[in-house]
C-alpha cells in the first residue's frame, strides 16, 4: 500500500515544537540497557518502526522489556558476556540500518553462537562489508550475500582489540566496533577521518567502561559489565530539521523548537542553514568532547531570505542525514549551493543523490547531481511543485511534505506512510504548526 499524499501550499508556520525522540540514541539506549545485568530505565524512548525492530531484537536475544505507565521503558538485560538466547537465530532489522550494523559489535563476543539478520528490500541493498572486515580482523567469522549484503551471518569467538582506521567517517562502523571492544582482549582503537556523531562514547562513558579519547583514536578496553541507570532520549535533531527547514522557507513562519538534543555532532544542517541565511537562534556552536550527557535545549526559528553556501567534505558526517534539506534550501536560495565529499549518501535508505535530484527536479528546481554530491542554483523563489515519490526512504518523504509547503501549487508526495521510519507524528505535527 502507498499513500499519496497532498501538501499545499502553506500560510505560515507558528507556534512551540517538540521533536519526536531521537532515533540514534534510541538504539544505543537499548542495545546498551540490554548488555547490563542490572535494570535500566529508558525515558522518552522513539516509537517508531526502525526502533521497534530494535525492541524485537534485543526481546529475542533474552532482554525483558516493560512500559512503567510514566512514559519510561525498564530493560532488564543480560549482560554483556550473557549466554544469549536466540529464537531461531534469525534478526529481523527491518528497515534499520543502525540496528544492523550496530548489533552485530555485541553478537560477535559470542563465542560458540550464531546469528543471521536480515531485513527489508532496501536494507538487503545496504553493505555490511564495513563492519565484517574489521570484525573478522578481531576474531568474528561472518558471511555475507555476495560478500557484501544482508542477510549475513555472524558467528561469535573469543575477540582479540584491533587498531582500526575508517576508511569513512561512519558512526555506525565506529560504534560497531567500540561495543566489540568491550568483550575483546586489551584494548580496541578506531581512528576516524573526521569526527561523526558521538552517542556511543557518550554512552562508554556514562556506563564507566574504559574508554579514552585522544583527537580522533577512540580505545575502548574490555570490561566485566556495565554501570547504568537511566537513559534520557533528548528529541530528534534530524526529525526536527524538516520543521525547521519549513519555518525558514515559508515566509511569516516563527517556531519554537523545545527539548531538541542540540549535541553539536548532530548539528551541522543548522550550522550550513544559518550560513545560508536561515535564522535559527540556539546553543549550535559548542562542541562538547568528552561529556557524558547528551545536551539538549531549545531553537528559535524564524523564515528568512537564503543565498547559496559550499558545503565542506568535513562537514559532511555533521549533517549526513539533512543534506537532502540542504537541496532544498539551495532550490529557495539565490546563487549556487554545492554539497560534496557526500558520495556515502548513495548507500542511505535510497541511493540519497539520486532521489533528491530527481525529486526536486521534478518539483521545478535546478539541480544536478555530481559522483559525490549535488549542485542547486536557485534566483531565491519557490520551486512549482508537482509530484515526488518517496522509494520508500522516510527522509525523502517528509522532504516532499516540506517542499509542498513551500512551493506555489503544491506537492503530491506518492509513499508518505515511509515517514513512520522515523517520525510517525511528521503529518500531524507539521500541519498543527500551520496557521
Ligand atoms: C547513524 C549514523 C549515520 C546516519 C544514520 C544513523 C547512527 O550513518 O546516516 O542515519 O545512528 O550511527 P553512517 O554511520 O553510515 O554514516
Amino acid at each position: 500500500m502507498s499513500a499519496a499524499v497532498r501538501f499545499d501550499p502553506a500560510g505560515a508556520l507558528r507556534g512551540g515544537y517538540t521533536p519526536p525522540a531521537d532515533k540514534s540514541i534510541s538504539h544505543r539506549a537499548a542495545l546498551f540497557a540490554a548488555m547490563c545485568d542490572e535494570p535500566v530505565g529508558v525515558r522518552n524512548y522513539l516509537d517508531s518502526a526502525d526502533t521497534m525492530s530494535t525492541l524485537d531484537a534485543v526481546r529475542s536475544l533474552g532482554a525483558g522489556i516493560d512500559e512503567d505507565g510514566e512514559g519510561r521503558l525498564l530493560f532488564r538485560g543480560v549482560g554483556l558476556h550473557a549466554p544469549l538466547e536466540a529464537t531461531g537465530g534469525l534478526i529481523g532489522v527491518g528497515n534499520a540500518g543502525t540496528l544492523m550494523r550496530l548489533l552485530p559489535g555485541w553478537l560477535a563476543g559470542q563465542p560458540g553462537r550464531s546469528w543471521t539478520l536480515d531485513g527489508d528490500e532496501s536494507i538487503r541493498r545496504r553493505p555490511v562489508d564495513r563492519i565484517a572486515e574489521p570484525l573478522r580482523a578481531m576474531g568474528a567469522d561472518i558471511e555475507m550475500r555476495d560478500g557484501r549484503l544482508p542477510p549475513f551471518t555472524v558467528r561469535g569467538a573469543e575477540l582479540t582489540g584491533i587498531d582500526y582506521e575508517l576508511p569513512v567517517a561512519s558512526a555506525q562502523v565506529k560504534s560497531c566496533l567500540l561495543m566489540a571492544g568491550m568483550l575483546a582482549a586489551g584494548s580496541t582503537t578506531v581512528n576516524e577521518p573526521a569526527p561523526s556523531r558521538d552517542h556511543t562514547e557518550r554512552l562508554l562513558r556514562r556506563a564507566r567502561v574504559p574508554f579514552v579519547e585522544d583527537g580522533r583514536r577512540l580505545t575502548v578496553s574490555s570490561v566485566d559489565e556495565l554501570e547504568l541507570d537511566e537513559i534520557v532520549v533528548p528529541g530528534d535533531p534530524s526529525s526536527a530539521a524538516f520543521i525547521v527547514t519549513a519555518a525558514t522557507l515559508v515566509r511569516g513562519s516563527r517556531v519554537v523548537v523545545r527539548d531538541v538534543g542540540l549535541n553539536w555532532t548532530r548539528t551541522g544542517f543548522y550550522r550550513i542553514a544559518e550560513r545560508m541565511g536561515a535564522v535559527i537562534v540556539g546553543e549550535l556552536e559548542e562542541p562538547d568532547a568528552r561529556a557524558d550527557a547528551e545536551p539538549l535545549g531549545e531553537l528559535d526559528v524564524a523564515s528568512a531570505p537564503l543565498e547559496g553556501t559550499v558545503v565542506e567534505p568535513e562537514e559532511i558526517p555533521l549533517a549526513i542525514d539533512e543534506l537532502t534539506l540542504v537541496a532544498l534550501l539551495g532550490a529557495h536560495a539565490e546563487g549556487e549551493t554545492v554539497v560534496r565529499g557526500a558520495e556515502e549518501l548513495r548507500l542511505k535508505e535510497s541511493d540519497r543523490i539520486s532521489a533528491v535530484v530527481e525529486g526536486l527536479r521534478g518539483l521545478g528546481a535546478d539541480i544536478e547531481a555530481i559522483a559525490d554530491g549535488f549542485v542547486v542554483r536557485g534566483d531565491g523563489s519557490p520551486l512549482r511543485g508537482g509530484v515526488i515519490h518517496s522509494g520508500g526512504d522516510h527522509r525523502i518523504a517528509m522532504l516532499g511534505a516540506v517542499a509542498g509547503l513551500a512551493s506555489l501549487e503544491g506537492v503530491e508526495v506518492v509513499g508518505m506512510e515511509a515517514a513512520s521510519v522515523s517520525y510517525p507524528g511528521f503529518e500531524a505535527d507539521i500541519r498543527a504548526l500551520l496557521s
